[in-house]
C-alpha cells in the first residue's frame, strides 16, 4: 500500500510570523497515520525544522541545484536542504520550468543529485490549458515524466505530482473524469518503464486549487495518493481539512 501524502508549497510565501501557523499544525499532528510535509522558503528551513521537530509534520524544500557544490550565487544544494532538516525537494514546479526556463534535462539532473543526497524528489509535471485544449496533456505529461525522471527512481525516492498549469492558483479545478484519465496514464507509465512493483509504489499526486472543500472527491478518484496544495497550506486550519480529508480516503 502506498502511504498517503499532503504536502504543502509555501512558494515565495512566509517570513518568521509564519511560524506560529506550522507550530499550530505540528501541535495538531503529534504523528499522523499520513505522511505530511510543508515546503516552506529556503530562509525558514530550519526554524521549521525546528518548530516540526517532534511532529508528524515533515519539512521540504522548493528546488535544489544540480551540482552538489560549488561557484553557483544563490543557489541551494540538496546537500544544504538535508542539513537544514529537510527530507524532501519539489523539483520541476510549473513555476520554475517558465520563470526559470528549467527543462526536463534540468529536472532530472537535479532530481538525480537530490536522490544521491537521500532526499525524496517530488517532480512536478502538468499541461498548460492551450495544450489541454489541443487534447495534448497525455504526450505533454507523458513526455515531461520520460525527460524528468531519473533510472534510479524508486518508491522511497520519488513522488510525482500531476499539476494542470491552468488549475494553480486559479480556484479552477479539472473534473475527477480528467484527474482519473491522468493519473491511470501516469501509473501504466511507471509501471512500463520501472516494472510493476516499483511502479506501483510510486505515489501520485495532484495539484492545483486543491481546498477543504473539494479534497475529499479528489481523493476519491483512482491513483491519486495525496495533493500538493500551495494557497491552502499556508494556513494550518485549510491545510488541516485537506490532510484530515486525506486521512478519511
Ligand atoms: P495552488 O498551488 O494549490 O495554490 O493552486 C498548487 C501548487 O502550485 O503546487
Amino acid at each position: 500500500m502506498r502511504r498517503k501524502l499532503a504536502a504543502g508549497n509555501w512558494k515565495m510565501n512566509g517570513t518568521g510570523a509564519s511560524l506560529a501557523d506550522l507550530s499550530e499544525l505540528a501541535q495538531r499532528y503529534p504523528d499522523s497515520a499520513i505522511d505530511i510535509l510543508i515546503c516552506p522558503p529556503a530562509t525558514l528551513l530550519h526554524r521549521a525544522a525546528e518548530v516540526t521537530k517532534t511532529s508528524g509534520v515533515a519539512i521540504g524544500g522548493q528546488d535544489c541545484h544540480a551540482a552538489q557544490s560549488g561557484a553557483h550565487t544563490g543557489d541551494v544544494s540538496a546537500q544544504m536542504l538535508m542539513d537544514a532538516g529537510a527530507s524532501s525537494v519539489i523539483l520541476g514546479h510549473s513555476e520554475r520550468r517558465v520563470d526559470h526556463g528549467e527543462t526536463d534535462a534540468d529536472v532530472r539532473a537535479k532530481a538525480q543529485t537530490a536522490m544521491e543526497a537521500g532526499l525524496l524528489s517530488i517532480i512536478c509535471v502538468g499541461e498548460s490549458l492551450e495544450q489541454r485544449e489541443a487534447a495534448n496533456t497525455l504526450d505533454v505529461v507523458g513526455g515531461q515524466m520520460a525527460g524528468s525522471i531519473p533510472d534510479q527512481s524508486t518508491g522511497e525516492n520519488l513522488v510525482v505530482a500531476y499539476e494542470p498549469v491552468w488549475a494553480i492558483g486559479t480556484g479552477k479545478v479539472p473534473t475527477l473524469e480528467q484527474i482519473a484519465e491522468v493519473h491511470d496514464f501516469m501509473r501504466t507509465l511507471l509501471e512500463k518503464r520501472f516494472g510493476e512493483s516499483i511502479g506501483q509504489s510510486i505515489r501520485l499526486l495532484y495539484g492545483g486549487s486543491v481546498k477543504p472543500g473539494n479534497a475529499a472527491e479528489i481523493f476519491g478518484v483512482s491513483n491519486v495518493d495525496g495533493a500538493l496544495v500551495g494557497g491552502a497550506s499556508l494556513k494550518a486550519a485549510d491545510f488541516s481539512g485537506i490532510i484530515d480529508a486525506l486521512a478519511d480516503a
